[in-house]
């Protein structure tokens, strides 16, 4: 059960989620749009802007090698050509406290948020988003990406395709949230990443990747630059309709990706569950009956994770960093469970042949989850968002311990984990 040497162990995040005060992102606009597809505001989030050298310092004492943060355009370019120093100055001291403490940073340069000004032109439904955003990418990585272990371009590049219908079906539910979001973004919503699908939207994310992708390379040739993709584990019912169904869903929403990501140096792998395909030739996330269910209404199924490594391995053949795992649970004990079981399927799948290169959590705190706000807790280390205190819960100990022996022999014992709430167990206080 040990993984191979020089495996990444760490902890992922995205600005808009922790950092706090995004005020100059489309999201910001929406999530203050009266009513609103959010359930609540990201308001000050975790304050990570603040304190991230704290957060940081708490996931190198848990063991973890590797911390993937994402740069925020909308404060690194504010306005159209208008490029903040600090705003980079600030990811800079990110990557900083990274290396001052032996972990690897890992940036996304695009993580669901738009600077408010991209988004009002029409953002990824706009034909001038690609050249955008590779201008973007080319400043900021002039400045930052030197000094990074890894970079990936878009998060979830291929969410879009993946929502499309359900996003349809939200829209035509919610006319009065539709109409206070274009309001609010002086725009079609569908410039807004999470309702960006269409038939021309694969179109638009290729070459903003491809560009992205160029970006980074042309600033520092050594370091690794791949996207990452949501990609669930897919099942069809023994049935025509089923399988012709999945074979549709995934000619379209993951094979124009693969088909890039065979040009790059790593492809990143994000999956949270299982997507079952019926009779009806219908794609559906809602667990089997019986099923065990996480806060965010999905099926518990751990083991989809090397499932999906497989899939984008047999597509792809290019080496996989797994960039995002995890579970929305109040009961850490499921936490530990589930990433036990996800990891088992990595080791099986590496036994096999997969080149699975590193393996990073979601997330390193509870944070704002979108469009379900703080209520889902996916976190390693849990947030008092009053005092803004932090307490580590024993799930990310025990990842710390199978990190640090690189093998999941370690951190086995449940005995284990009884004191570690207060952090004494990483020797930290609860505030790092
Ligand atoms: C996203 C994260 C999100 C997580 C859990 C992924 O789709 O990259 O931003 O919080 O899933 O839902």
């Amino acid at each position: 059960m040990s993984f191979p040497a020089g495996f990444v162990w760490g902890a992922a995040t995205a600005a808009h989620q922790l950092e706090g005060g995004n005020w100059n992102s489309d999201c910001w606009a929406l999530e203050h749009a009266k009513p609103s597809f959010f359930a609540e505001p990201s308001a000050d989030a975790c304050d990570h802007a603040a304190r991230y050298g704290d957060d940081i310092a708490v996931l190198a004492a848990l063991g973890l090698n590797a911390y993937r943060f994402s740069i925020e355009w909308a404060r690194v370019e504010p306005e159209e050509g208008a490029f903040s120093q600090p705003a980079l100055d600030h990811y800079k001291r990110v990557i900083d406290a990274c290396w001052s403490r032996n972990v690897q940073p890992v940036a996304t340069f695009h993580h669901f948020t738009n600077p408010r000004w991209v988004t009002r032109d029409g953002g990824w439904n706009d034909d001038r988003f690609p050249d955008r955003f590779a201008r973007y990418c080319d400043v900021a990585a002039g400045e930052l990406a030197g000094e990074l272990a890894s970079a990936c371009t878009i998060n979830e590049i291929n969410l879009p395709d993946s929502l499309g219908e359900l996003m349809l079906r939200v829209k035509a539910k919610h006319p009065d949230r539709v109409a206070a979001a274009e309001q609010a973004l002086g725009a079609p919503v569908e410039s807004f990443f999470l309702f960006a699908g269409s038939e021309t939207y694969a179109r638009r994310a290729s070459r903003a990747h491809v560009l992205a992708r160029d970006a980074i390379k042309a600033a520092a040739p050594h370091v690794p630059v791949g996207m990452t993709m949501s990609i669930q584990e897919c099942e069809a019912e023994p049935v025509e309709t089923a399988q012709a169904a999945m074979r549709a869903y995934k000619q379209r929403v993951y094979a124009p990706y693969y088909e890039l990501a065979k040009q790059d140096d790593f492809l990143g792998v994000q999956t949270y569950t299982r997507t079952l395909f019926g009779a009806d030739g219908r794609a559906s996330r809602r667990p089997p009956s019986g099923a065990e269910v996480t806060q965010m209404g999905y099926e518990y199924r751990p083991q989809a994770l090397g499932a999906a490594c497989r899939d984008a391995w047999a597509a792809t053949r290019t080496p996989i960093l797994v960039t995002e795992s995890g579970i929305a649970t109040k009961d850490d004990a499921r936490r530990r469970a589930f990433i036990r079981e996800a990891l088992g399927s990595v080791a099986a799948a590496i036994a096999d042949g997969v080149d699975i290169r590193g393996y990073v959590y979601w997330t390193l705190l509870d944070n704002f989850e979108w469009m379900s706000g703080y209520a889902p807790l996916f976190g390693l280390v849990g947030v008092d968002r009053r005092t803004q205190a932090r307490a580590i819960k024993p799930s990310a100990v025990m990842l710390g311990q199978i990190a640090r022996a690189n093998s999941l022999d370690a951190g086995a014992s449940e005995a284990d984990f009884a004191l570690s709430t207060s952090g004494a167990a990483v020797g930290l206080g609860v505030n790092g």
